[in-house]
This record gives C-alpha cells, sequence and structure tokens, in this order.
C-alpha cells in the first residue's frame, strides 16, 4: 500500500470521531471492557500503544470488539509494525518516521500515521507521498498556533495533533482546517482503568465524542 493510499486510509479513520484515544494498557483483562466503553461513548478509533507488554495481546482482543477499529501506537521499527499487523492492528501510530519504518508499513499494507513537528518533517512526509500526520508533541512543538502557521504554505498536510491535548483545549485544534482530529490519553485515566470504572471512561469518551469540529 503506497504512502498516499495509507494516508487515504488514516484520514478516513480521523473522520470517524473528534478524537482518537491514547490508551496504554496495563492489564489485558482492561482491553475488552476499555474497548467497549470508549466505542459505546462515541469513539471508534483507538490507538493501543506499544509501551506495555500486553499491547500486542490487548490490540488482537479490542480488534474483536463489535464497532472497533483499531491500531497501534508507539510503533517505532519495522518489528514493532509486523508485530502490530500480526495482531490485527488496522493501523499505525508512529511519534515522529524512519525510512525503515514507512518502507515496512508499505511492504505489510498497514497504514501509518507518521508524527511531524517541524515544517521540515512535514516536506520530508510528504515528498514521500504521507499527507495525513500525527502532529507530536502537539503542545510542545507549538500547539494550535504552529498548526495555524503551517497552513500557510503546506495546506495539502493534515493533522493529527498529539500530546498535551485535553477537552479543555481540543477545541482551539479542531477549529483548524489542517486538523482532521486530535489524539489524547484524557478519556482512558490509569487511575480509572484500575478501579474498574468502564461508566466513567464511556462518560469521558460521550464529552469528546461531541466536541464540535
Ligand atoms: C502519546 O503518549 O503518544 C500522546 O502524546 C499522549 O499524550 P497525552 O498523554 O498528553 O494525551
Amino acid at each position: 500500500m503506497t504512502p498516499a493510499l495509507q494516508s487515504h486510509a488514516v484520514l478516513a479513520l480521523c473522520r470517524l470521531a473528534p478524537v482518537i484515544p491514547v490508551l496504554v494498557i496495563e492489564e489485558i483483562d482492561h482491553a475488552e471492557p476499555l474497548a467497549h466503553a470508549l466505542v459505546e461513548g462515541g469513539l471508534p478509533v483507538l490507538e493501543v500503544t506499544l509501551r506495555t507488554g500486553c499491547a500486542i495481546e490487548a490490540i488482537s482482543a479490542m480488534a474483536g470488539v463489535h464497532g472497533a477499529r483499531v491500531g497501534a501506537g508507539t510503533v517505532l521499527s519495522a518489528h514493532d509494525a509486523e508485530r502490530a499487523k500480526h495482531a490485527g492492528a488496522e493501523f499505525a501510530v508512529s511519534p515522529g518516521a524512519t525510512p525503515a519504518l514507512a518502507a515496512a508499513c508499505t511492504a505489510l499494507d498497514l497504514p501509518l500515521l507518521p508524527g511531524a513537528a517541524t515544517a521540515s518533517e512535514v516536506m520530508a512526509l510528504l515528498e514521500l507521498g504521507y499527507r495525513t500526520m500525527k502532529f507530536f508533541p502537539a503542545g510542545p512543538a507549538g500547539g494550535a498556533p504552529m498548526l495555524k502557521a503551517l497552513h500557510g504554505p503546506l495546506p495539502q498536510a493534515s493533522f493529527c495533533p498529539t500530546g498535551g491535548v485535553g477537552l479543555q483545549n481540543a477545541g482551539d485544534y479542531l477549529s483548524l482546517p489542517n486538523v482532521a482530529c486530535v489524539g489524547g490519553s484524557w478519556v482512558a485515566p490509569a487511575a480509572m482503568m484500575r478501579a474498574g470504572d468502564w461508566d466513567g471512561i464511556r462518560e469521558l469518551a460521550h464529552a469528546a465524542s461531541k466536541l464540535p469540529r
């Protein structure tokens, strides 16, 4: 799958909801109830970060939840991309991008949302054929004003800003023409997962799903 087609597929996913939850799953038993809560709350597209021992298993479990569109996050290498694909991930997200990772996702038919934080990084991804990117780390890298500035010379790039985004500032990003959706961990706090507060997470997801854009 070419980078252009990968970006096309990722953009379609970004349009399904205003927020992609960024998930750090510590216990495999959390995976299914978490996916149900988020999907029922109105957030079907889920990014499971490969930062915990059960992440790969969690992707497989969540991919079986009706309505969930599950991808892998923190995909840093070709090996990560292979593991994610074999687990059933529908897409991959990376905080940055490397030629090796892009080549792996192209060979695996795994749509990649690659990260960029500067004009040069955006240009390098556009050169490869990617047009949908993760803007990371969104807050420290300049926030909504930075994306607004990038839109002038680089209007062909669309972004999913992630990193320091929450209910209070998501609207600043979502109102921009080059923002397709935002990503964030605020809809699935670790403490609520540990407490099994799936109703609370469903409510957080519901509030996020109603963000205007
Ligand atoms: C990530 O960890 O990939 C995201 O940056 C999540 O950032 P957040 O915790 O600030 O939402």
